[in-house]
This record gives C-alpha cells, structure tokens and sequence, in this order.
C-alpha cells in the first residue's frame, strides 16, 4: 500500500470555496452556475486543464435555507454535454440533474424546488451516464449547505472559512505534462486512485486555526477511494452530523471512514501554537480494494499562539427519529456485482422499481461479490437499521444517503419516500465509486401517487 505520510510539505494555505452568490426575486433564491474549463495548479510543472463551477476548479458552496425555493441556472460552457446533481437533496426527480436531465454545451437548465430537509451538508456534481467519473475527476464538484433555524441555536461553530470549514477532499494522479491521468492500475477494478490528496483542489494543504475548536465538513469527494480519517497524534473529535443533518448526541471517535459521497461533519480542538496533521489510515472495515489500506497526509492544521474560546459542543444536537420497521410497507433487496444490480446493468429505458409516495420502506443491500461498493440512493436520507445483523454503531445511527458495504454483510435500510411523484421521470440508486456507477451498477425508481 502507498504511505505518504510525512512526505507532504504542506506548503499552500488551502483554498476556501467561495459562498455562491444569489439574488432573492420574490420568494425565490436563484443561482448563476456556469460549468467551464480552465487551468489549475495542482504542484505539477505545468498548470493542469481542470473543469470547474464558476471557476476554473470546483463549485462555489451553496447555501439556502430550509423552506426556501431555491432557482438554478445551470450553464454549460464545457464542449461536452454535463448534468448537475444536488446529491442528498429531497426534490423533485425532473429538478435531480441525473442522468436525464442532459445540459447540452451552450444551454441553460433551471431546476427549481423547495427546501425541505434538515440542516445538513450535501454536494452537487455531474451525473451523466457513462461520464461521471471523468466529469467529476476533472474538477466539477462542490458543496451545498442547508441551514435551518434548529441547527443555528446551538452553540456550534458556525463562521464560514474561520471555525466552519468545508473540506472536499480528493485524489488525483498528474502526468508529465500536469494533465489529469485517468489511467487505472492493474488491480483498481474501481478506477483511478490517486497519489496526490487535494483538499479543495489544494494539494498539499495547511489551514490556520484561530480558534480553540473547528468544524470540519468532510466530504469524500474522489472517484474510488475510501478515506479513514484520523488525527496523526490520535486525538479524539466528536462527530456531530452525517450525510443529512445532525446526529442526536456527538459521538467522540478518533478515526471516521467516509467512502465516496459520503460527508461527515466533526468538530476537533486545537491547543495553542500546534500543529497536528489529519490523514487517512488504513481502514479496518473491510476496505481493502481502492486504496483503503494506504496511508496519507492530507492537511496540517497551525494553531494560533492565542486562540479565541469556542464552547463545548452541545450534548444534544438534533431530534433523528427512528424509523419504524412495523411501519414499512415494502421489502426489496439489492445485491451489487460486477457492474450490476440484481444482475442488471443500468438500462436508462427501465424502471427497476415503483415506491408509493409517502411509504416506508426497507431496502437490503449486499456487496455480493467484495469490491470496493457502497449504495447511495437519490431523493431521501435513510437510516441504517442493521449490519450482517447487527446493530449499527453510533455514528451510523444518523440520516444517511450514502452507505458502505462491507463484503458479504447485507445492510438493512429504512426510509421514507416523500411526495413528489413522476410517472416520467426516475430517480437513481447506485454504487458511488463513480467507475462502478458509469460501467452499469446502477437502477432506477420512480416515486409514484399510492394506487398508480
Ligand atoms: Cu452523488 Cu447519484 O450521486
Ligand atoms: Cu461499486
């Protein structure tokens, strides 16, 4: 396995994405969103053509509010066509910015819905069938914050880019020519797996900390790879939310594994004047494809001499309300392998499965055949019900879109569909690692009225 650590300079402050500006028109929060190319420095000799949003690497964070409407205009200035999905976000399937929601090169899409969900740390990306993991690796990916006013009483840190830190944290591998190398390995069945981390499109970064705690958003953001995160002195953090909101109680852990699309929201304190690196250890949850036995250095954080007071973090955070079992409706179950769900590749043409609105449901999912997979399912955040059996620990105990499967150990979730109903448009499930979900592991349901 690579071991990188100690071998990072960590010589660049590392980039904050800028907060996206909107205009309010009425009731409605609009976005200008322009997908481009461009050029970056990624510590290569050469500058490396990357894509961004509004830029030339990455998005701007978004933010709105819950029970806001928000608008979208998504433009592609790219010369290929794209998609732009808001992962983690309930809303109707047409405004998903999946695979059917095509932005041809020159047009504009504008997706429009409301705020429905908690305060939580989603992200959007590209989503076009066959072309994610190129879209995504060559740069188009940020965050999306939702507020809301639960989440804003409690004492947390809360001031954007100082105690507040988006961290989009992914790998790449440059050529001599600095150009981004999609190539794979011989044994990376899941695709390419870097050798150099970026942290917001900064390599080898370093953060200032001016404060005695900071929140952390951490999202796993590469194509394939697994991340353990952990302090390299072992320092303990407290988990406070995963992919869709708040948990009810932190949970004080001292190594997070978030495989791709998965976000984990920590917050870590800091003594004054040090410097403590976070890295990526080996995982020890059956990780053992793409990377997940390396050891990285990701970013170093340099605490000031004086650092102001940040207060503990409260002992309960949001209400997560079980879902009941007694009430689901439905039982389906998912086995992934070999680039298929239930032995289907992804057939945009085919509905794999018709969910009434408002029903509670359970899904099994299996990685029935011990590669590097997860599930992540469009439209709802979901809760982990079992493992192989047995009851998910604490940090999987929280609303989930996203959920890693360890080979063989099928994985119960629940989950409540919401009220927006098509009978044309689909929403997706699939595994995250991006080269498994282009090559066909990948199904499609729709959301329709009870009865239909
Ligand atoms: Cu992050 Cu179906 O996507
Ligand atoms: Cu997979």
């Amino acid at each position: 396995p690579l071991d990188t650590v100690g071998d990072v300079d960590f010589d660049r402050a590392l980039t904050i994405p800028p907060l996206a500006e909107s205009r309010v028109d009425g009731d409605v929060r609009t976005f200008d969103l322009r997908l481009q190319s461009g050029t970056s420095d990624l510590g290569a000799d050469h500058l490396t053509p990357t894509w961004g949003v509004n830029g030339e690497l990455l998005g701007p964070t978004l933010r709105a509010e819950r029970g806001e409407a928000v608008a979208m205009r998504v433009h592609n200035d790219l010369p290929e066509t794209s998609t732009l999905h808001w992962h983690g976000m309930h809303l109707p399937a047409e405004m998903d910015g999946g695979p059917h929601q095509l932005i041809e090169p020159g047009n504009v899409w504008s997706p429009t819905w409301t705020i429905d969900q908690p305060a939580s740390t989603l992200w959007y990306h590209p989503h076009l069938h066959g072309g994610t993991a190129d879209h995504v690796y060559r740069g188009l990916a940020g965050m999306f914050i939702i507020d809301d006013p639960l989440e804003a009483e409690l004492d947390l840190p809360r001031d954007y880019g100082v105690d507040d830190l988006p961290l989009i944290v992914q790998d790449k591998n440059l050529d001599d020519d600095g150009e981004l190398d999609m190539s794979e390995s011989f044994f990376a069945s899941a695709g390419v797996i870097g050798e150099t981390i970026v942290v917001n499109g900064t390599p080898g970064p370093y953060a200032d900390v001016t404060t005695e705690a900071v929140r952390l958003r951490l999202l796993n953001g590469a194509n394939a790879r697994p991340f353990t995160f952990a302090f390299a002195d072992g320092r303990d953090f407290d988990l406070i939310g995963t992919d869709g909101g708040l948990l009810e109680t932190p949970v004080a852990m001292d190594a997070l594994q978030l495989s791709p699309g998965e976000r984990g929201e920590i917050v870590v304190r800091f003594e004054p004047g040090e410097r403590v690196v976070l890295r990526s250890d080996p995982s020890d949850t059956g990780n053992v494809f793409a990377g997940g036995q390396d050891r990285l250095d990701i970013i170093e954080f340099r605490a000031a001499e004086q650092l102001d007071p940040s207060p503990r973090v409260p002992d309960q955070l949001a209400e997560v309300p079980r879902l009941d079992p007694e009430d689901a409706s439905e039982e389906r179950s998912f086995r992934l392998s070999d680039s298929t769900i239930n032995g289907l590749e992804m057939d945009m043409e085919r509905v794999d499965e018709v969910v009434e609105a408002g029903a509670t449901e359970i899904w099994t999912v299996t990685n029935a055949d011990g590669g590097s997979h997860n599930f992540h399912v469009h439209d709802v955040q979901f809760q982990v019900l079992d493992i192989d059996g047995r009851e998910p620990p604490p940090h999987l105990r929280g609303w989930k879109d996203t959920v890693w499967l360890r080979q063989s150990e099928p994985v119960r979730l629940i989950m409540r569909f919401g009220h927006h109903t098509s009978t044309e448009w689909p929403y997706m499930f699939h595994c995250h690692t991006l080269r498994h979900e282009d090559e066909g592991m990948m199904g499609q349901f729709m959301v329709v009225e009870p009865g239909q």
